[in-house]
């Protein structure tokens, strides 16, 4: 036995800290992995295709100047989205733990774990309001019926009587959250990729539907023209702070949801072209979701750029201009329903792998009291369109889940995105990030441009961004 000792000994000793797999906790527990390729970039594709792009972002485009706001966003995605990607992907995939682990491991005894700590209470945040937002579109699926068939009614108000009616839409929010406690409680196989492989192809079908009955309507054209042509009268610091929330938020990222699921990769799969993926299948359903929305709002005489309430007030309105309206008033929000679940699932699961990998709870346990207290911390959000309307924070001028949203959007992803680049760029190293990233490589590899991007580019970038999009929200 002596031999095989001491070679094991060897073994550990040559290893430097970051390829040092050593597990902390749940030692001997199996970690799962991803059953197939497809299922890991469906589930992450799911993470990614959320509220984010059939809500948030059409509205973000509207309030921003249409196409000059997309062309924007784009150049993030691929400026800071894609690399963050791939480097959130290597960084769960080195060390097989949760964002807080990931950081113990690849930099022990340093406060580097803070970082994994920030993306954790950042999901926390972020799933208590998706949740509220996800149970309107749950409760739009048969509301939109009433407000396309009834005639002449107000769609602003009937929204505005469902947000402030303080028990509909707080019970709609458990639902939701019972449904996403529910497949996390699964498991990775059996509960997010299993239901991954079935929601998005649906999620496609669904989308594609709507795209062909908008850019179908008389009049279309002019909703085309809108979303396609810029006017970069309208682009200014805020539009750069909400462009690079927008891309954080939507690719999942900054927050270790991204992490998470590369944990859950082997050595064998490959990481740069299953990020292109994702990306594209992101930024594809966003800027697919824009023709599914402007044309329609054009044609049927209605303006764009109505915040939040867009995909709520002005559509159901859209929707009863419409031949067979309350059809595809349906369809639409249970798509909108669906790119919900799919993403906040992964949410929830960052907060779950956290538990479970550090400590010690099992994933049952983790997923039902997560829900719980994030169901909680999620009221005020509710809450504020009716008993707490009156209250919002000195300076910010905005309702509570829009300060939700902003705060973790705008302020949490980006720093934590920021982090995550210095830490790969500077202390994991980009050397021992691009050999991560290429094992098990068969199609492309990256080198080193995505080292320069994460040093230089992607750093200075979100800082100059920020502190931009700071000033003008607060001093201008
Ligand atoms: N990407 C999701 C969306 O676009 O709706 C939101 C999201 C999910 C953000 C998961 C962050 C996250 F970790």
């Amino acid at each position: 036995a002596l031999p095989i000792c001491s070679r094991r000994q060897n073994v550990f000793r040559g290893k430097s800290a970051w390829t040092g797999k050593k597990p902390m906790n749940n030692a001997n527990k199996k970690r799962e992995h991803w059953a197939t390729r497809a299922g890991f970039v469906l589930a992450t594709a799911g993470s990614a295709v959320g509220l984010g792009n059939i809500w948030r972002f059409p509205y973000m485009t509207g309030e921003h100047g249409g196409a000059a706001f997309i062309l924007i966003y784009l150049v993030a995605v691929l400026l800071l989205g894609y690399p963050l990607v791939v480097n959130e992907m290597a960084l769960g995939r080195a060390a097989q733990r949760d964002p807080v682990g990931v950081f113990k491991v690849l930099a022990p005894n340093s406060p580097w774990w803070l970082v994994g700590a920030l993306g954790v209470f950042t999901g926390f945040i972020i799933l208590s309001y998706y949740a509220v937002v996800a149970g309107w579109s749950l409760a739009y699926v048969y509301k939109v019926v009433v407000a396309t068939v009834v005639p002449g009614i107000d769609h602003a108000r009937v929204f505005q009587d469902h947000i402030s009616s303080v028990w509909e839409p707080i019970l709609w929010q458990a639902l939701f959250l019972i449904l996403t406690v529910g497949i996390i409680a699964a498991g990775v196989v059996k509960g997010i990729q299993r239901w991954s492989m079935v929601l998005m192809p649906v999620l496609f079908v669904l989308l594609l539907v709507l795209i062909v009955r908008s850019v179908t309507l008389p009049g279309a054209g002019e909703g085309l023209a809108y979303y396609l042509r810029p006017d970069f009268s309208k682009v200014t610091g805020r539009t750069l702070l909400a462009a690079l929330a927008q891309a954080f938020f939507s690719l999942s990222l900054g927050m270790g949801a991204i992490m998470t699921y590369g944990s859950y990769l082997d050595d064998k799969d490959e990481i740069p072209s299953n990020a292109m993926m994702v990306g594209g299948l992101d930024t594809g359903v966003a800027l697919l979701a824009g023709f599914a929305l402007f044309p329609a709002i054009f044609a049927l005489g209605f303006e764009p750029g109505a915040g939040p309430g867009l995909a709520f007030i002005t559509l159901p309105a859209v929707f009863a201009q419409m031949p067979l309206g309350a059809f595809f008033g349906v369809l639409f929000f249970i798509l909108l329903g669906i790119a919900a679940l799919t993403s906040a699932i992964s949410l929830l699961e960052v907060v779950t792998a956290w538990l479970m990998d550090e400590k010690d709870w099992s994933r049952k346990r983790a997923a039902v009291v997560m829900g719980l207290v994030i169901f909680i911390v999620g009221l005020p959000a509710t809450l504020g369109y009716s008993v707490l309307k009156d209250f919002s924070f000195p300076g910010l001028n905005k309702d509570l889940l829009d300060t939700y949203d902003w705060v973790s959007n705008s302020i949490f992803l980006p720093v934590g995105g920021f982090m995550m680049a210095i830490f790969t760029g500077y202390v994991w190293g980009a050397k021992h990030a691009i050999a991560e990233v290429n094992k098990g490589h068969k199609r492309f590899m990256i080198g080193q441009g995505w080292a320069l991007l994460i040093r230089y580019v992607v750093p200075v970038l979100i800082f100059f961004i920020i502190v931009v999009g700071i000033y003008d929200t607060f001093f201008r």
